[in-house]
């Protein structure tokens, strides 16, 4: 019989066209208008499931988007992979700035991409990923080396908060036990640099209403006597973080766990090149926490950015008006071992304090999330380290990102299962922004890799 990996190389074309296939249908969790394309999604992955050989193949309701479940189990004395990723995508916004349509995937060469990239929304997160997963099946049930039993959990609300997973873990621990779970949702360093993610952050996200006076006002007539809900949320704002850009929130970095100078000698030693990450983002320098490096800054510290501030009038031309109310949205990274809903109420009671008499202030809590860290000394993450040194011929470099996949904290306290994160996209992918891509590199790499990742753990685990 054929090899996993020849059956790879001779079907590279068709997994590509599959995937552009399903980068054609637009995703987007976050807006309604989008429900139906999200579950004919869901159901184009299930198909896809079904016919590279999974059982019990289901599209399965929830409270908001559905998700894709399938299994292979081959001995039940076996041990078991569930693969975890998923099939919604950011909006494409703004749209003016795209080079091709986000649903519309082209295929070019770019500096880091020399071989060529996918340019589409969810290209690299998560679809692309995501579908590594599912060909790397695929290829290994039709060459019959599947050396151990499989799950599939997809999910439709990951850019959302996945809202309705955790329910859905509570009351699934039977039908999702497993001993590892397997996800493709993250970065390594460049594509001559394999890692593997070892921590993700965790999440605070807040949308802050500031009230003036009861309406909108001449801001001739009234300026100068009337407090500017704008200018006191610019004020708010400005205030917590200090001169060393240090978030001055009482209380909220008591929990963080503190990093010795070991270890972090340790981060720093990953490849790193400060003047091409300035010259990649166009800025003049970088800015963050004193006393800490980029990739600290990044990883292992938390953080508070605002994501979007409005109010008054943003229209064509100048309209003099004192405005009644700003807003703003703004979210907190978190690190081991802070808590998101005491970091919420932290800042919700920080702001309510530091807020002026001439304003009244709501906080509105969205989604959050724990950190998370795993374990690089177990089986589940040898096994990863062993598949991309066979792939890439070398050994991958442990490191902790600064995204976060708020299920992962979720799986280990609901399903007491830990999570093995190898990602294979780039950082300058431009996830979440206009021109997201995916190297043609990535994706036939993580196909590779993934029949070893099986293989290898079905060994360790005898
Ligand atoms: N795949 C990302 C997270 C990520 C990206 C981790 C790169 C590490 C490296 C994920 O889809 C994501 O965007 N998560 C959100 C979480 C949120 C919507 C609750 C995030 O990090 O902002
Ligand atoms: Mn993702
Ligand atoms: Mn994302």
């Amino acid at each position: 019989m054929q090899t996993t990996q020849q059956f790879i190389k001779d079907n590279q074309e068709r997994f590509l066209e599959e995937l552009l296939d399903l980068l054609r249908i637009p995703s987007v969790s976050a807006d309604p208008a989008y429900a139906g394309d999200v579950r004919k999604t869901a159901d184009a992955v299930a198909e896809h499931l079904s016919k590279a050989g999974a059982d019990n193949v289901e599209v399965i309701e929830t409270a908001g988007h559905p998700i894709v479940f399938g299994e292979k189990i081959v001995d039940a004395a076996k041990p078991t992979v569930m693969v975890y990723g998923h099939y919604d995508v950011q909006p494409p916004d703004p749209l003016d700035l795209w080079e091709s349509g986000p649903f519309e995937p082209v295929i070019k060469k770019t500096k880091l991409h020399p071989d060529g990239a996918i340019f589409a929304r969810g290209s690299c997160d998560d679809k692309g990923q995501m579908f590594m997963h599912v060909k790397a099946f695929e290829a290994m049930m039709a060459t019959d080396n599947l050396p151990c039993n499989i799950k599939f959990m997809i999910e439709g609300e990951e850019e959302v908060g996945s809202e309705h997973l955790g329910h859905f873990l509570e009351e699934n621990k039977e039908k999702l036990a497993c001993d590892v779970i397997l996800i493709s949702d993250t970065s390594i360093i460049n594509n001559d640099t394999p890692s593997i993610t070892t921590g993700l952050r965790g999440l605070s996200y807040v949308e802050v209403e500031v009230t003036g006076p009861n309406r909108d006002l001449h801001s001739g007539v009234y300026g100068g006597a009337v407090g500017n809900p704008i200018n006191v949320l610019c004020e708010m704002i400005a205030g917590m973080m200090d001169e060393n850009k240090h978030i001055t929130i009482p209380g909220f970095y008591d929990d963080v766990e503190v990093i010795s100078m070991e270890e972090r000698a340790e981060m720093n030693k990953a490849p790193f090149n400060l003047e091409n990450y300035k010259e990649d983002l166009s800025i003049g320098d970088v800015r963050g926490e004193d006393g800490f490096t980029t990739l600290e800054r990044t990883s292992i510290r938390p953080t508070l950015d605002v994501n979007g501030i409005w109010g008054g009038y943003i229209g064509e031309g100048a309209k003099t008006v004192l405005p009644s109310k700003a807003f703003a949205k703004i979210s907190m990274r978190l690190v081991p071992n802070q808590d998101p809903d005491k970091i919420t109420q932290l800042f919700q009671d920080y702001f309510t304090s530091v807020a002026p008499g001439e304003v009244q202030v709501e906080v509105h809590p969205h989604h959050g999330g724990y950190p998370v860290v795993t374990p690089t000394d177990t089986p589940e993450y040898q096994a990863a380290h062993k598949a991309m040194e066979a792939t890439f011929g070398k050994a991958p470099i442990p490191k902790r990102e600064g995204g976060s996949i708020p299920i992962v904290a979720l799986f280990e306290s609901v399903l007491g299962v830990k999570s093995v994160l190898m990602g294979f996209g780039l950082d300058s992918d431009a996830i979440h922004s206009p021109n997201e891509h995916y190297g043609l590199f990535n994706y036939y790499k993580g196909i590779e890799t993934i029949p070893y990742y099986y293989q290898y753990y079905a060994e360790m685990k005898g």
